[in-house]
C-alpha cells in the first residue's frame, strides 16, 4: 500500500528488517499459524516475482488465503530474497525456492506452479507477465500495467493468445465497499452523478537509499543504470511515470467504473516540484477529464495528486444530483453519503429507506454545532451551500486491502469466476492514466477516440 510505502522507505534508509506484513484495514479474521490449507487438489501453488514494498504486502494476502502456497519467490536484491526466505514460514510454509532471475525460476518450477504474482516496477511488468503466461501460468500482476501505452496493449495480445488470466492489481475493484458502492449506493441513491473528484496528496520523505544495495554489476545486468535509480523507479522515465501513474492509476480507474465509459478528454497541468534537483516524472499533477455519457450528455471529473503536502490525504467523491459518496481505501479518509439538500433545506430523498436498506449506516452522533453557535450569539447561513451530515457506508472491509482481488483471481482460476480486472479493462485506465503525464508535458488537451481504449 501507497500509505505504507514512506514506513518502508524509511525501514530501507535505516537498513532495517521489514515489517512482516502491512494490514492497512484492521484485524485478519485468520491468525497467522492457525491458516487453513486447501485439500492438495484444491491447493494452487504460487510464485512470485518481485518482492519489495507491494510483494510483501501481497505475500501477506497469499499466505493468509486457504489453499494458496507460495512456492517460489524471485528477485534481483539479496536482501529481498533474505527476506523471502523466512517470510512465509509462519504461515507454515518452510521451503519457498529463491531465485534471481525469473527466466530460471520458471524453467526450474515449472512443474510446481501454477500462477504467478508479479510485484516489480511498471517497466518489467510486460516482460515478467508475457513470459509467465507463455509458460502457461495464471498471472496477477501490479498495476500500473506499463509505464509505457505499448507494452500494456502487448500483455493484453499475450493474454489472448495463451487464454490463461491476467489479473491486474487495481484491487479497489474487489473491494467489498467499492463494490458495496458502485453496485448499490451510486445507482440507487446518488441520481446523476455529474461530477466527481479524487485526490491523493502526502509529503514525500525524499529519495531512497539502503546500506547494501544490489550490486552494480547486478544492476546493469538487470538495466538499472545504478542504486539511486533502481530504488526510485517511480521518478524516471525508463521505469515508472511518477505521481500520476502511481497512484492516479488506482483512482482513475474509479471514474471508469462510476461512469462505464471511457473519457472523451483530458486537461493536464503539473510539475517536478519535490525533489532537488528535480527528478524526470512529474510528483504533482492536475487533471480534468470529460466522460460523455451515451445520452450525449457530459460528466466532469476533477482529480489531483500532491506529494508536498498531506492535506485531506486520499479518497474519491462521486457527486450526484441527490447525493454524494465519498469513499477511501481507508476508511477514516473516506466513508460517507451526504445527501443534498433543497433550499430551505428539505432533503431531495426520503433517507431512512437506505438505512433499513442496509445501504448506509445511521449517522453516529447527534449535531451539536447549531446549539453552540447560538450560545455564541454566531449566525450560521442556511442557505443552498448548507450541507447535510454524512452517513457511513455501510460495508466495512476486515482484511488486508489485497486480499480480495487475490481471492477473485484464485476463484477464476479455480472455478472460472469473473476476473473484477482483467487486462482489458485495466488497459482502459491506462490509457486514461498516460494520457494526463502527456497533457502536461504537452501543455495541451488531449481527445480521445473510443478506438483508443480497445486492444487490436
Ligand atoms: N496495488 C497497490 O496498492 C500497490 C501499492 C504499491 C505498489 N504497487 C505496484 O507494485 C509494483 C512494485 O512496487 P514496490 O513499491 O513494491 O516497488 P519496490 O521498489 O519496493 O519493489 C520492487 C521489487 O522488484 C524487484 N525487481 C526489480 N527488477 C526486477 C527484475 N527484473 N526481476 C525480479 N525482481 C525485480 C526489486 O529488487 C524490488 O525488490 C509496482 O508496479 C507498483 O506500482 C501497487
Amino acid at each position: 500500500m501507497e500509505l505504507n510505502r514512506r514506513n518502508f522507505f524509511k525501514s530501507a534508509a535505516a537498513g532495517a528488517a521489514f515489517l512482516p506484513s502491512f494490514n492497512i484495514l484492521g484485524d485478519d479474521a485468520v491468525a497467522p499459524d492457525k491458516r487453513p490449507i486447501g485439500p492438495k487438489d484444491d491447493q494452487l501453488n504460487i510464485a512470485m516475482i518481485g518482492f519489495g514494498a507491494e510483494g510483501k504486502v501481497l505475500g501477506g494476502s497469499l499466505a493468509r488465503i486457504p489453499g494458496i502456497r507460495v512456492r517460489a519467490v524471485c528477485d534481483i536484491w539479496k536482501f529481498q530474497l533474505n527476506e523471502a526466505r523466512t517470510y512465509f514460514e509462519p504461515y507454515g510454509m518452510k521451503d519457498v525456492a529463491l531465485y534471481e532471475d525469473y527466466r530460471e525460476m520458471l524453467d526450474k518450477e515449472d512443474k510446481n506452479i501454477d500462477a504467478v504474482v508479479i510485484a516489480t516496477p511498471d517497466w518489467m511488468h510486460c516482460e515478467h507477465t508475457c513470459a509467465c503466461l507463455r509458460a502457461g501460468k495464471h498471472v496477477y500482476c501490479e498495476k500500473e500495467m506499463s509505464n509505457h501505452l505499448e507494452q500494456a496493449a502487448e500483455m493484453v495480445r499475450c493474454q489472448r493468445e495463451t487464454g490463461k488470466l491476467l489479473q491486474i492489481g487495481h484491487q479497489r475493484r474487489s473491494n467489498p465497499r467499492y463494490r458495496h458502492v458502485f453496485e448499490k449506493v451510486v445507482p440507487q441513491m446518488l441520481g446523476r452523478v455529474t461530477h466527481a473528484y479524487a485526490q491523493w496528496n502526502r509529503t514525500l520523505a525524499g529519495f531512497t537509499k539502503h546500506k547494501h544495495p544490489p550490486k552494480p554489476d547486478v544492476l546493469m545486468k538487470y538495466g538499472y543504470e545504478n542504486a539511486e535509480q533502481y530504488f526510485n523507479w517511480r521518478w524516471f522515465h525508463k521505469y515508472g511515470g511518477g505521481s500520476m501513474v502511481d497512484l492516479g492509476s488506482h483512482q482513475i480507474d474509479l471514474f471508469f467504473w462510476a461512469w462505464g465509459v471511457p473519457p472523451k478528454s483530458v486537461t493536464a497541468i503539473g510539475g517536478k516540484d519535490v525533489f532537488d534537483p528535480p527528478r524526470e516524472t512529474y510528483d504533482n499533477v492536475m487533471c480534468l477529464y470529460e466522460f460523455e455519457m451515451p445520452d450525449g450528455k457530459v460528466n466532469r471529473a476533477y482529480y489531483q495528486v500532491v506529494s508536498s503536502n498531506g492535506r485531506g490525504g486520499f479518497y474519491e467523491q462521486f457527486m450526484g444530483e441527490n447525493a454524494t459518496a465519498t469513499i477511501a481505501e481507508i476508511s477514516a479518509c473516506g466513508n460517507e453519503v451526504q445527501r443534498e439538500l433543497r433550499t430551505g433545506g428539505t432533503p431531495l430523498l426520503e433517507w431512512q429507506k437506505f438505512i433499513d436498506a442496509g445501504l448506509i449506516l445511521p449517522i453516529r452522533e447527534p449535531v451539536k454545532a447549531d446549539d453552540e453557535n447560538k450560545k455564541n450569539n454566531i449566525v450560521v447561513d442556511t442557505r443552498p451551500s448548507r450541507q447535510a451530515r454524512g452517513n457511513p457506508i455501510a460495508v466495512e472491509l476486515n482484511k488486508p486491502a489485497h486480499m480480495p482481488h487475490l481471492e477473485n483471481f484464485f476463484a477464476a482460476v479455480r472455478h472460472g469466476e469473473k476476473l473484477n480486472c482483467p487486462a482489458e479493462l485495466a488497459y482502459e485506465s491506462a490509457v486514461a492514466v498516460l494520457a494526463a503525464n502527456r497533457a502536461v508535458e504537452e501543455r495541451k488537451t488531449i481527445y480521445f477516440k473510443p478506438e483508443d481504449f480497445k486492444v487490436v
